[in-house]
């Protein structure tokens, strides 16, 4: 094992050689430095676990060398040294960061100590990093994180597919992570070499889709001054990825089909067909069996694009993969040092997010960014709308998942719904919940629901 690094300053060099001395001889590589300047040159090269420094030297100072540090790496250990009687120097130095103090004049065994308790600190807080940074690479695919069985279908669903050909259907609610999908099914393709190639079928003017999708040929329409090589064309020797396909005019949707049985395309006036060599991955957040029913969606197209559907769970309903992703986004926006506080985290876990992980990914930036403190991310950070979401989201309550319901369960569920709304006042709850008040507490007695106030049993 490499031993522990500490930069020890001070500009007295016999007391610098006693204490180097005593800190060599606990087995730590000590790094020694006579001025503040000279210790932020070795703190920025060398990167030491502890920082030991005097307060009192002529130049930089400690206190001022201590916020140079701090201004490096919030999280640095730093242990200042001050004399004696000079108490209100000591509590500045807390106050900036300091990990803790030392008075002049102390013996070796206060030192150590001192000493051992930072690295000790240290060593917790790497290893803690180092299990946060295991577990999201243990639960990721292609930056796809999740460590619920659901998502884990979905990692083995994209390994299955990439290989192939196949047409792929990315079905899902808004933000689940469709294009992340997309992607790591095309950089895990055979085609990994060729385009990626985005279309989002609903954000495309009507009069501009046809064009975009199949170039044109110079004046085949007012404004068409050049040739144009269409999405299709650009895609070829890799993947298209047909986004909201569902919002494909009916014309278009005819015209989709053709390309993917004959694949060849036709530019817009331009009777020549072109042959494509392309994979087609498309995406909906839309019903498409029931746009079939309405007669909004091709039927014969429906059945070349559902080859393999691929189904994103909302994230309501892998909320356990919540601080898995929160981690993973403190990371993307360079916060690895930030900790988040688990009071921060059950809170997040407690909302139902109807944008899914965007609106995640949004709200863990903007808390990021406007936290009150620098080193964590508490539950005051967290913004108001999510934190006083409750146990259980009125979206919640009309979502059935597709694996079926335990009635009883979503009985007790409602009445503490009902219960904790109405601050436990029964007759309030029970008229909330429909039901009389007797029966309300013939029920609340069923599934031994007490109220949660200290003090307080029921309204008699
Ligand atoms: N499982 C995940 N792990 C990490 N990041 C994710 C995950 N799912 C989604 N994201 C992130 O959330 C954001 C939205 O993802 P994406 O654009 O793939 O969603 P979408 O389903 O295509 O949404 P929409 O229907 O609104 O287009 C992106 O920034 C993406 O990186
Ligand atoms: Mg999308």
């Amino acid at each position: 094992m490499s031993s522990e690094k500490i930069l020890l300053v001070d500009d007295d060099s016999s007391l610098r050689k006693v204490l180097e001395f005593n800190l060599e001889q606990e087995g730590y590589a000590v790094m020694s430095a006579s001025s503040g300047r000279e210790a932020l040159t070795l703190f920025d090269q060398q990167s030491p676990d502890v920082v030991i420094t005097d307060i009192k030297m002529p130049g930089m100072d400690g206190i001022e060398l201590l916020k140079e540090i701090k201004r490096r790496d919030i999280e640095a250990l730093v242990i200042v040294i001050t004399a004696f009687g000079t108490i209100d120097t000591a509590i500045d130095a807390m106050k900036l960061g300091a990990y803790d103090y030392i008075t002049k004049p102390f013996n070796r065994d206060e030192l150590k100590l001192i000493v051992r308790k930072a690295l000790e600190l240290h060593r917790l807080r790497s290893r803690t990093r180092l299990l946060e940074a295991e577990l999201v690479e243990r639960f990721s695919f292609e930056n796809i994180i999740g460590g619920s069985a659901r998502m884990a279908e979905v990692f083995q669903m994209v390994r299955r597919v990439a290989p192939s050909n196949v047409t792929v259907l990315i079905k899902g609610e808004s933000g689940t992570g469709k294009e992340l999908v997309a992607r790591a099914i095309h950089y895990n393709s055979p085609r990994a070499k060729g385009n990626f190639i985005a279309v989002n079928c609903s954000a495309i003017p009507e009069n501009l889709i046809e064009s975009e999708l199949f170039g044109h040929k110079k004046g085949a329409f007012t404004g068409a001054v050049a040739d144009k090589v269409g999405k299709f064309e650009l895609s070829s020797g890799g993947t298209i990825f047909l986004d909201e396909v569902a919002d494909l005019r009916f014309e278009l949707q005819a015209k989709l089909l053709r390309v993917l049985q004959e694949k060849e395309i036709e530019r817009v006036g331009d009777p020549r067909p072109i042959k494509v060599d392309i994979r087609v991955i498309a995406a909906t957040n839309k019903n498409l069996e029931a746009m079939l029913k309405n007669g909004e969606f091709r039927e014969d197209l429906y059945h070349r694009i559902n080859v393999v559907p691929i189904a994103l769970p909302p994230l309501r309903e892998r909320s356990d993969d919540i601080p898995l992703l929160v981690h993973h986004f403190k990371n993307k926006f360079n916060e690895t040092d930030c900790r988040i506080e688990p009071e921060a985290l059950s809170a997040l876990k407690g909302y139902a997010w109807p944008g899914n992980v965007r609106e995640l990914e949004n709200v863990v930036q903007r808390s990021l960014l406007l936290r009150k403190n620098p080193d964590r991310l508490t539950v005051d950070d967290v913004p108001d709308h999510i934190r006083s979401a409750g146990t259980l989201a009125p979206e919640f309550l009309f979502h059935i998942p597709d694996e079926g319901i335990d009635l009883e369960q979503v009985e007790r569920e409602l009445l503490l719904y009902g219960l904790r709304k109405h601050g436990w006042n029964q007759t309030r709850a029970a008229k909330f919940l429909g039901i009389t008040r007797q029966a309300l507490i013939y029920r609340m007695e069923k599934y031994g629901l007490k109220s949660e106030k200290p003090g307080e049993q029921s309204e008699e």
